[in-house]
């Protein structure tokens, strides 16, 4: 396998399976994989699928089915595109994929990654022989893929990066697949993250998000031999020289710790952002959730944080339509978003998941009223939203610039709140992180003109 071979890759769901992509596409460079922006000619075709939601998994059905006739046309020429799903979808349905999809050659989740060289050899042995590859591995194994998987390469960054420091998750909501499809919760040694981080540190990364079903549970073992909490790990993120903004994701309320509230008293280059998911405003529902808090727990963690750090913007995740909801545990969520006021949140109809508990209860809401729910709620959010970015206009902001815009002499970056920023700005400055006056704001990006490159490590 010396010839360059053509690579597609596409991206469902959740930063997890980001970064999962780009450590594929890391893995098969030395193997003379080329990534591709197209899927014309590939051959091979990797589809990083999110089983979150059903509407993920339809799109990847009918993805499929567009794919087909490039496989066709490449067969056409004698030559074979092998198509491989792999992800949460892949995971949760394994052969049930290559039944419903025969085009399908390989499937894999996410735990298997770091094999990937050998199965794809093993595909090609098995095309030889059968005149079709075939190859399934949903084990969840017990060597950690981790370990075992490339470091990040450089043309995958420009000024940021994600970085997994964990994995699986333990908690069983009772809506989410997410412990069915990556398994139990896994930490990775903080050597290993730090030496990640300082890798990309060397690749020019400026701001690291470390990612993580669960983070605030992370308890990875540290040089001396003890369990870190995920604040403990940040304070030793923030002494690496060269980052200067640092994010992580996603968070949970029952996780909380004093290290963590001690990190966002302590360190100026943790983002004054936090995106700590709620799903519902109702006792009731979040109990029905497994979700292992109330909501006043919740509003008492956003007062603390925002006692330590005045000027932390919240956002979040909702689901309406939760088995079981009422007008009033509605009510009580659209409460709970009026008392906590986002800078911006997702938010879901709730999507049955088979093999999850919540699938199993009798009272469903119906879609016409799961509709309505998300539109006002939706509404209030983007309220929100708008009146934060408005808020930011006349006042200075750090920007990472991460992009070309549209225009010619455009840059788009990142402010600390996560909103796209939209400047001129030379080509040279992205990567790095500059002064911007915002001038203009919308629901979903402001406008501005910088001010200076400079170097600081706050907001
Ligand atoms: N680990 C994170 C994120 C999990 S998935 C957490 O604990 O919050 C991201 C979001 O998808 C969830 O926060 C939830 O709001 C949404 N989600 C998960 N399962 C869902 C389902 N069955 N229907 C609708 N939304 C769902
Ligand atoms: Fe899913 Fe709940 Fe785990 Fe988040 S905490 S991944 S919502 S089971
Ligand atoms: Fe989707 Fe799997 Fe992430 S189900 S949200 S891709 S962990």
């Amino acid at each position: 396998m010396s010839a360059t071979k053509k690579l597609f890759v596409k991206t469902y769901g959740c930063q997890m399976n980001m970064y999962d992509s780009d450590r594929m596409i890391d893995l098969l460079k030395p193997l003379g994989y080329k990534l591709s922006d197209v899927p014309d000619d590939a051959d091979m075709i990797i589809l990083n699928t999110c089983h979150i939601r059903e509407k993920a998994e339809h799109k990847l059905y009918s993805d499929i089915g567009r794919l087909e006739p490039y496989k066709d046309a490449k067969a056409a020429k004698g030559e074979y595109m092998i198509l491989a799903i792999a992800g949460c979808v892949a995971q949760a349905e394994g052969e049930e994929i290559t039944r419903r999809k025969p085009c399908v050659d390989m499937v894999f989740g996410p735990q298997s990654y770091h094999k990937l060289p050998e199965m794809i050899a093993q595909a090609y042995r098995s095309l030889a022989a059968n005149g079709k590859p075939a190859v399934l591995d949903v084990d969840f194994p017990v060597e950690s893929k981790f370990d075992l998987l490339p470091m990040p390469s450089p043309d995958n960054h420009k000024g940021a990066a994600f970085l997994s420091i964990q994995e699986g998750c333990d908690k069983f909501c009772t809506f989410c697949v997410v412990p069915y499809t990556r398994g139990t919760e896994y930490s990775r040694p903080i050597d290993a993250i730090i030496k990640e981080a300082k890798h990309l540190v060397t690749l020019g990364v400026k701001e690291i998000t470390l990612l993580g079903q669960n983070v605030t549970a992370f308890h990875g073992i540290g040089p001396d031999g003890k369990e870190w909490s995920m604040g403990r790990l940040l304070f030793a993120i923030a002494e690496i020289d060269g980052i200067e903004r640092i994010r992580y994701t996603t968070s949970h309320p029952k996780d909380m710790h004093d290290e963590l509230y001690a990190a966002h008293r302590d360190i100026p280059h943790l983002m004054p952002y936090f995106h700590l998911p709620i799903q519902a405003g109702s006792d009731a529902i979040l109990k029905a959730m497994n979700r292992k808090h109330t909501a006043d727990d919740y509003r008492r963690i956003v007062d603390k944080l925002r006692d330590i750090q005045p000027n932390i913007g919240m956002s979040s995740d909702f689901i309406v339509g939760f088995p079981g909801e009422t007008d009033q545990d509605f009510e009580d969520t659209l409460q709970l978003v009026r008392d906590i006021g986002y800078v911006q949140a997702y938010s879901f109809k709730y999507s049955i998941r088979p093999g999850t508990p919540a699938a199993l209860i009798e009272y469903q809401v119906n879609e016409d009223i799961k509709d309505s729910r998300l539109q006002i709620l939706q509404e209030l959010l983007r309220e929100q939203q708008l009146a934060f970015n408005i808020s930011r206009v006349g006042k200075p902001m750090t920007v990472l610039l991460e992009k070309e815009g549209r225009h010619p002499g455009q840059l788009i970056g990142r402010s600390p709140y996560l909103q796209s920023v939209h400047l001129d700005a030379p080509h040279r400055l992205l990567g790095q992180i500059v002064t911007v006056d915002i001038e203009g704001a919308t629901q979903f990006s402001l406008a501005g003109k910088m001010v200076t490159q400079e170097h600081i490590h706050h907001t």
